[in-house]
């Protein structure tokens, strides 16, 4: 399965902060935003990935990921000339898709439960089965994001992107795997009244097919689409609690690495050093004093 990370957009609703730099570059507590939906991927099983970014902002994801080796995995870059859309990650290079499966997230969205990796690896497993797969979330402002319609067994009645008056409260959060056929489903989209190619769209599709399955994340999860100021405050506590009261560090694409077996022990180390400063450097030499 291939991933995709979708790092574009203007960020204009965080200017002045995102005046000079890409948003998915900036600070969610101790690392930036973008590490998040990597560790995410990874947690998944997933090795190949494609990071979309505008062009002004390649050099600095670039400067950061480099070629994902220090992560034990392979990040290719390719160029969303402008923000057209969720559903332009996957025509922008279907060199990279060929025919696998796929699985993408937003570049501004944090997950995180101590189940995750188990409903990441149905939804995987889901997609290699010929099924798309979304996740729920419930919020308390629907009509800001895409929404799914649920009857009580969890079956997808209907989604609709940022609808006036939402069926339900439960979010389409921005992770969504789908299976080989999505460049094909994906090309048949047309762009819509504010003339973007819509994720909802691609998965009306699949709904219309009978090939939606959803996710709900419910108690024990924490979803944040940090595209807000309050919202960036609000995951950075979020971590900060986690990490500081549990003695830990989560969303780190070395530590799932190295979990996974995808880094040796000499690379993490150089990493450990380079950081050595602060308590991710730390929490990392923690990790390789105590093996695996
Ligand atoms: O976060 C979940 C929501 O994301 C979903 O519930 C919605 O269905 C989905 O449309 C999307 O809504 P947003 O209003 O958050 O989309 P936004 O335009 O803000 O884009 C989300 C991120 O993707 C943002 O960080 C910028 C990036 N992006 C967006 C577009 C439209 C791109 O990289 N390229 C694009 O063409």
């Amino acid at each position: 399965m291939k991933g995709i990370i979708l790092a574009g957009g203007t960020g204009s609703r965080l200017f002045p902060i995102t005046e000079g730099v890409s948003k998915q570059l900036m600070p969610i507590y101790d690392k930036p935003m973008i590490f998040y939906p990597l560790s995410t991927l990874m947690s998944a099983g997933i090795r190949d990935i494609l990071l979309i970014s505008t062009e002004e902002d390649q050099a600095s994801f670039k400067r950061l990921l480099g070629d994902g080796s220090k992560f034990g995995v392979n990040i290719k870059y390719v160029i969303q000339p402008s923000p057209d859309g969720l559903a332009q990650a996957f025509l922008l290079d279907k060199e990279f898709i060929k025919d696998e499966s796929v699985a993408m997230i937003l570049g501004d969205n944090i997950f995180y439960g101590a189940n995750m990796t188990d409903k990441l690896l149905e939804a995987k497993t889901n997609a290699e089965n010929g099924k798309a797969t979304i996740f729920g979330y419930q919020v308390k402002d629907p009509e800001r994001f895409g929404i799914m319609e649920i009857n009580s067994e969890g079956k997808v009645l209907s989604v609709e992107e940022k609808p006036e008056h939402p069926k339900s409260d439960y979010a389409i959060t921005g992770l969504y795997f789908y299976p080989s056929d999505v460049v094909s489903h994906a090309e048949k989209v047309e762009p819509s009244a504010r003339g973007e190619l819509e994720i909802t769209t691609l998965n009306d599709f699949y709904l219309q097919e009978d090939r939606l399955q959803s996710e709900l994340l419910g108690d024990g999860y924490t979803w944040y689409d940090t595209g807000t100021f309050e919202s960036m405050n609000e995951a950075s506590n979020m971590i900060k609690s986690v990490e500081t009261q549990g003695n830990r560090l989560i969303c780190s694409p070395e530590v799932i690495a190295y979990n996974n077996g995808w880094l040796d022990k000499n690379i993490l180390q150089k990493r450990a050093e380079l950081l050595s400063k602060n308590t991710y450097g730390k929490y990392l030499e923690n990790i390789i004093k105590k093996g695996r």
